[in-house]
Parts: C-alpha cells; structure tokens; sequence
C-alpha cells in the first residue's frame, strides 16, 4: 500500500552575499515549501548562484503521539534519510554497510524482517537473558536506541510500509485447502 505524500520537507541553502562560509536551511512544508524551492531555483540561476533543494518525504522526526508507546508505530511516518544517517552512525560499523554482517554469528539484518528486527531490538531492551554470546554489546545498543529511531532505521532497512504490511499480512485469514475438500483457517 502507498500512502501519499500531502506534507514533504523542503531544505535548501543558498550563499550569503556577506559570508561565503554561511549556509541557509529553511524548513517549509507541503505546497508552500514545493513553491519555495522552485522559486529559490528560479532566482539562483538568474543570479548564477549555487543552490542545493533537499526534499524529504516526511519531518524528519515524527512525533509519536501515542499514550502507550510500545515499540515502533505502525501508522508511524518516519524518515527513510534519517533512518539512513542513524543507521550508519549506530548500527553499520558492527552490522555492515549492506546490513549483511553476522556480528557473534547472529542473523544478518537483511535477512531478517523488520518485525523481527522490532522484537529483538525490544527483547534486548527489557530480557538480560535474550540473545547469544554477544549480548552484552547488542543490550547497550538496543537501550540508546529509541522507538523513533528504530522506525526510521526500519523504514531504512525494509521500506516505510514494512511493519504495517507485515501486521497486515498477520491479520489476515488463511485459508488452506485440505485433501478432504475442507478449509481451515
Ligand atoms: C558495537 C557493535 C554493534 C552495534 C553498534 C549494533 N549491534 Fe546489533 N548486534 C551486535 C552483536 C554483537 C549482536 C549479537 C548479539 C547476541 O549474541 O545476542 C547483535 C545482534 C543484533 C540483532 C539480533 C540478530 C539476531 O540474530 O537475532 C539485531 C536485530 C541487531 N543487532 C540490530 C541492531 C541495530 C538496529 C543496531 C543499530 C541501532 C545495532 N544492532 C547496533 C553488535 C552491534
């Protein structure tokens, strides 16, 4: 399932006239930030200026409003491009930059969904029993790992949808058919 992008992020940055070194962000949202960039473009090839435009497709920190906040939200919009930066600060250098390392001969992180991933991350945050010999480590990374920064790191790894989908998916009857021409859930 797509949802669409009402609101999106515009940053950009144009050199000051007095400071070379002094760099603009300016946030704005939604069609009023899309008019902004185009017009920011428009002036800075008339002037010749260098002019970057960053869209992003969401804020990029989502506001969990949620009174019980117990792991990641489901109907949470995070950042795929903070999800990104967090993920290589905090998880590449033992995980790997295509998440494919098996760091104590874990599970690569690619090769596990990101349900999977939610409930490790939440087990090793509240069970001292939970995981293998390297458990130690992956606790202290787990507990400075907040739920919004696991959601983007997810939204990174395994798509904006990927934990809605899967809930989804969870929900959803199954019917087998049987031999006998009988179908059970
Ligand atoms: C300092 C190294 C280090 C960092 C940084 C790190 N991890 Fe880990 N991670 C480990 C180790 C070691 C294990 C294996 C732990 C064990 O033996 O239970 C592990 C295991 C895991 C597992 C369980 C895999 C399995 O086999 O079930 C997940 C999920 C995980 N890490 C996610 C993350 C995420 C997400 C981040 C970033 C927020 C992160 N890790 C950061 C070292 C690290």
């Amino acid at each position: 399932m797509k949802i669409f992008k009402i609101s999106f992020l515009a940053c950009f940055f144009a050199a000051s006239a007095f400071s070379a070194s002094q760099v603009y962000y300016i946030e704005a949202h939604g069609d009023f930030g899309k008019e902004l960039a185009e017009m920011a473009t428009k002036q800075a090839n008339e002037r010749n200026e260098k002019i970057q435009v960053f869209i992003d497709e969401d804020p990029r920190r989502y506001k969990d409003n949620r009174i019980l906040k117990f792991g990641v939200d489901r109907k949470g919009r995070y950042s795929v491009s903070l999800g990104k930066e967090l993920y290589e600060k905090q998880c590449q250098s033992c995980h790997g930059e295509n998440a494919e390392k098996r760091p104590y001969g874990s599970v690569a992180l690619k090769d596990m969904n990101a349900k999977d991933i939610e409930d490790s991350i939440i087990s090793y945050r509240s069970d001292t029993s939970f995981g293998g010999d390297g458990k130690l480590i992956m606790q202290n990374q787990a507990k400075i790992t907040t739920n919004n920064d696991l959601g983007a790191i997810l939204a990174y790894l395994k798509g904006k949808d990927a934990l809605a989908d899967q809930d989804d998916q969870a929900n959803k009857p199954v019917s087998t058919e049987k031999k006998q021409g009988s179908y059970l859930r």
